[in-house]
């Protein structure tokens, strides 16, 4: 769970100083996927001649945010940061450690001796290093870290040192390497024996390469060229001809960049290449060109450049202290985004373009199984009651871990839902691998495009909800709960009886944004509530019906962004067990709207009051009952009973916001977490 970036110019002159920031800059978009240590590796030496620079590696790294490394970049006395490079590539990394404790000699990049022939930046986890580290040092490599990763940096260098012909591509040594290894990967190579030249690969983990020229490219996509070798004689991949790569028409002046995902490439270029498992991505003089080792069936034979809408100031922070805060309040646009296209208001019809071609076979399965982690699972537990009711199906809502520990039965006639804000959850992944194995029909409602969720699943929503950058979600949360509810909505469009109650849903989901921006009114007085909790030690948050999810998703915030111990409790379980928890003391928080359980609630109520509970009640701005037996309350506005949820969670997100920040913690980075879990 990391983040990589490398940066390619090739006869586009920089100075070490440039190249430096643009490679800091692309760790610091990447950031949020991991932050415990980072590091850069460049070309060494001083020289004015560019390929004698590049004989001699530097490597830059330390333990710590992307700040540390920069400042640790600043005080490096040896080399000169006015030098130019003609040619250039610098591989920088971000890391969460999986193996080996966070260190500089942990970090990344990664090397397969103390001279830095080869280098390597890696995301994921390789299953099989300590078999390849056995070989290795039964080889006379030594090793230095604990890393799994090293493995790949010294087997590239037994590959080159043990290479057939003198002439053997960069290409075809990391191709070799791909072929020893198990797990998943993102990687990029670099090496003193192959200056200016990048080579990228993937499976299972993300990778991307972004391209910029002032010149016309010579492509839109570049063909696929297969090397057709079996594990055991590939030695040499096909060669380049004009039409097998690309590189810029008039002038060969090229930026190439590889990046864990877009939000690191977009400052400099929209033109993206989303590479598949298994492509080896070369860049060599200048062109670049995609190599698998053979064509199977289903295989796209090209990857086509892709122009990306997203724009820079999509990803800045802008006025806001953090990108949390930020993406809570951009709530009401970010959820009139998912919608759009899609609802239409006047004649109550919902279009969902990415399902168009499967949703009379989602109409006729026997069930829906939603699964997913963390805050996507609480989607599905907000949206489950309304999927029943509309689609009258049985729904279940799995936690993609737990789905898989159970081996749980999954059908030909189920339709299996991925709900993932990354598409890139390693639990969610391989739960969806799971469910095609079985035949069900998977559908993906992820928000980035082109993840490996969206690409993997049949068909799917995308919620464009735009980047979400800081750590705990939010925006992403209330965009799931969007589509799944428009989902919900298209799958009963044609049945009379429910017309009625789907108008009430759509007039709903049209005045929502004004809702949201109601209770984002709200804020300060949840920041003094803040106040007066954050040094508390537990929140317990109590609900039922459409809350419960608010609930479970108030309480994660709170964990993981306060550390504060916080529990969703089910309201109707209190007499079974949590009650025992409540006295004068612990701080509760309730959720009661106006719904079919508005009884049941004022009865839990009563239960906390009657142990001197004094609990904060999140209810209806209408609801004098609850109002005038309560000792305090967050009024947010009414809507329809299925969409109520989206209102209550909002000051929980807001409350744990400020609570962090009372307590003096990084509200983006929440320790020992990462925005993106691509490690099961
Ligand atoms: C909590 C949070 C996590 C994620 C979970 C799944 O704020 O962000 O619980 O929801 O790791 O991630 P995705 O949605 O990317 O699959």
């Amino acid at each position: 769970m990391c983040g990589i970036f490398a940066y390619l110019n090739y006869h586009v002159p920089r100075s070490r100083r440039e190249i430096l920031e643009i490679l800091l800059k692309g760790l610091r978009r990447l950031e949020y996927r991991g932050y415990d240590s980072a590091g850069v590796g460049i070309d060494g030496g001083n020289s004015k001649d560019w390929e004698s620079n590049a004989k001699a590696i530097q490597l830059i790294k330390q333990r710590g945010k992307v700040k540390v490394l920069d400042d640790e970049i600043q005080k490096q006395q040896d080399i000169d940061l006015d030098v130019e490079f003609d040619v250039h590539l610098g591989i920088a990394h971000t890391r969460w450690a999986t193996h080996g404790v966070p260190s500089p000699v942990n970090s990344h990049p990664q090397r397969s001796d103390k001279h830095n022939e080869f280098i390597v930046i890696h995301n994921g986890i390789i299953t099989n290093y300590k078999d390849l580290k056995k070989f290795l040092e039964s080889k006379g490599y030594e090793f230095e870290s604990e890393t799994d990763t090293e493995t790949i940096a010294k087997l590239v260098k037994y590959m080159y040192d043990n290479r057939e012909n003198d002439d053997t591509s960069f290409a075809t040594l990391v191709e070799q390497v791909t072929q020893q290894l198990e797990g998943a990967f993102a990687l990029v190579f670099k090496s003193v024996h192959f200056p200016g030249e990048a080579v990228g690969t993937r499976r299972g983990s993300p990778l991307l390469m972004g391209v910029k020229s002032d010149h016309k490219l010579s492509a839109d996509h570049i063909p696929i060229l297969y090397s057709g070798k079996d594990k055991k004689s590939c030695t040499t991949l096909p060669r380049l001809d004009q039409d097998t790569c690309l590189f810029p028409v008039e002038e060969k002046a090229v930026e190439y960049y590889f990046a864990s995902d877009a939000s690191a490439v977009i400052e400099h270029t929209n033109r993206v290449i989303f590479l598949e498992d298994d492509d080896i991505a070369a860049v060599a003089d200048g062109r670049l060109s995609i190599h698998r080792i053979k064509r199977t069936a289903g295989d796209h034979p090209a990857r086509a450049i892709q122009t990306l809408q997203m724009e820079l100031q999509q990803i800045m922070k802008g006025n806001y202290s953090s990108f949390m805060q930020k993406e809570i309040f951009e709530q009401p646009e970010s959820v009139v985004n998912t919608m759009r296209g899609r609802v239409n208001f006047e004649d109550n019809t919902v279009t969902l373009g990415g399902l168009k071609d499967h949703i009379k076979e989602i109409q006729r399965c026997r069930r829906l199984i939603l699964i997913a982690c963390g805050t996507s699972y609480h989607a599905g537990v907000a949206t489950r009651q309304v999927l029943e009711e509309l689609t009258e199906l049985p729904v279940m809502v799995e936690l993609a871990s737990d789905f898989l520990d159970r081996n749980t039965p999954v059908f030909r006639d189920d339709v299996c839902f991925f709900i993932s804000q990354s598409g890139e959850t390693a639990d969610s992944l391989l739960a969806l691998r799971y469910c095609k194995e079985r035949g069900a029909l998977t559908v993906g409602i992820t928000n980035t495009v082109g993840s490996s969720i969206s690409r993997e699943t049949d068909c799917g929503v995308h919620i464009n909800a735009g980047p979400e950058i800081g750590v705990a979600s939010t925006k992403a949360y209330t965009s799931q709960f969007v589509a799944l509810i428009m989902f919900a909505l298209l799958m009963c469009d044609d049945r009379i009886s429910v017309q009625p109650r789907r108008r009430e849903i759509i007039q709903g989901l049209k005045i929502l944004p004004d809702l949201i921006k109601e209770v984002l009114s709200l804020d300060e007085e949840i920041q003094k509530l803040a106040a007066e909790l954050y040094q508390q030690k537990s929140v317990l948050i109590m609900g039922r019906g459409y809350h419960y999810a608010t609930c479970l998703e108030g309480a994660l915030k709170i964990k993981e962004i306060t550390y504060m111990h916080s529990e969703g409790i089910l309201a109707g379980e209190l007499k079974h067990g949590p009650l025992a928890l409540v006295d004068k003391l612990m701080p509760v928080i309730m959720i009661i709207m106006r719904d079919h359980t508005y009884t049941k609630c004022q009865n839990a109520l009563q239960q906390v009051a009657a142990r001197q509970g004094r609990p904060i009640v999140i209810c209806d701005k209408d609801d004098y009952e609850t109002i005038n037996n309560s000792s305090r309350t967050i009024k947010v506005p009414h809507c329809v009973d299925c969409l109520q949820g989206i209102l209550s969670v909002i000051p929980l997100q807001l409350l744990s916001f400020h609570l962090a920040v009372l307590r003096g913690y990084d509200v983006d980075c929440p320790r020992n977490l990462a925005k993106s879990v691509t490690v099961e």
